[in-house]
């Protein structure tokens, strides 16, 4: 490549159409998924003090909330489903007259099109607010397979387009495939949090979803924030095991991970930029320190760049009025 002074980089950012026909990477609606909270109860719509403009939705709410989501254009959503009682098993979770299950039924039937990913996990649903059974002390990897697979299953049967587990237990992905093969449901894509690292950033979806370990914390499963190898390993086996999409969370201080998985395997990668990344940009916006605007969609940018095909995003209706502009 030549060198300055005959190559002068400046000249193609001149304007915005020589901007734009150069631009590298275009966010759009079409890589866009919005989490949504369900609860107990009808007609209540209870703001999330710590992700502003984030709701806890009654099932009724919620289908408003997703014929919202299908006028933008948005593809899809994912529940997570807050239940009435917790116990050691999370029982709620496998119902099949649980809060996530009522919420699928509902929003398959009120819009259709719209996909509804469902994300599997026991730490909503249990008391102990751990991602799977507790038996002395210890969260067992091998007794929660079982009741993940039940989950996936109830998911199924309420209508659920695609499962995305997100408890890091060993094994997870093979057994719910299989699972839901056997079960006719072979067509439904799993998406799996592949790389979820023991993240503080999750803090606000912990109150948005009362999920916060009772005891201890989530490090003896969730993955140690300073690997990168082992990323690629957790990525590799849900590969083998079936998995359709691959998953990197959170998705900011992960921008290294969410390349490598792409470059090294070409598959579908989806991040999740997480409850605490949205708020930390809404926070520093609502001081006036910086534009919410300008601030989201360059994050999200980046992590389109660094190889995301999805983006998990509570920026997602946001994204779309801005673009529109
Ligand atoms: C459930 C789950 C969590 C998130 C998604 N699924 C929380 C956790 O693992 O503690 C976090 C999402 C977010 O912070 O936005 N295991």
């Amino acid at each position: 490549m030549s060198t300055f002074p005959v190559y002068r980089p400046r000249r193609l950012r001149a304007n915005e159409n020589l901007r734009r026909l150069i631009r590298e990477t275009t966010l759009s609606v079409n890589d866009l998924i919005y989490p949504m909270f369900v609860v107990h109860g009808h007609n209540t719509a209870t703001e999330i003090s710590a992700m502003p403009g984030c709701y806890q939705y009654s099932v009724d709410t919620l289908v408003l909330a997703a014929k919202e989501l299908a006028a933008l254009g948005i593809p899809g959503t994912i529940l997570f489903g807050i239940p009435e009682a917790k116990d050691p098993v999370g029982s709620e979770a496998y119902a099949d007259d649980g809060i996530i299950q009522q919420a699928v039924r509902a929003i398959k039937d009120a819009v259709p099109d719209l996909l509804v990913m469902t994300d599997v996990c026991l730490c909503e649903y249990t008391d102990h607010g751990h991602c799977g059974v507790i038996e002395a002390g210890e969260v067992r990897n091998d007794p929660t397979l079982e009741l993940l697979v039940k989950e996936s299953l109830s998911h199924a049967r309420a209508g659920a387009d695609v499962i995305a587990p997100s408890d890091m237990m060993d094994g997870r992905v093979g057994v719910i495939r299989e699972a839901l093969d056997e079960n006719g449901y072979e067509n439904i894509p799993i998406m799996a949090y592949s790389a979820k690292y023991a993240s503080a950033f999750y803090g606000p979806f912990r109150e948005a979803a009362e999920s916060t370990p009772q005891f201890g914390d989530r490090r003896s499963y969730q993955m140690d924030p300073a690997n990168a190898e082992e990323a690629l390993r957790e990525v590799a086996l849900d590969i083998q095991e079936g998995a359709d999409v691959l998953m990197v969370k959170p998705a900011l201080s992960y921008l290294d991970v969410i390349h490598r998985v792409k470059t090294e395997f070409q598959v579908p990668v989806a991040a999740y930029n997480v409850s605490g990344e949205y708020a930390m940009v809404k926070a520093a916006a609502q001081n006036g320190w910086i534009d919410e605007e300008r601030v989201a969609l360059e994050v999200l940018n980046s992590i389109k760049r660094a190889g995301a095909d999805i983006i998990l995003t509570y920026f997602a209706k946001s994204v779309v009025e801005w673009l529109q502009d």
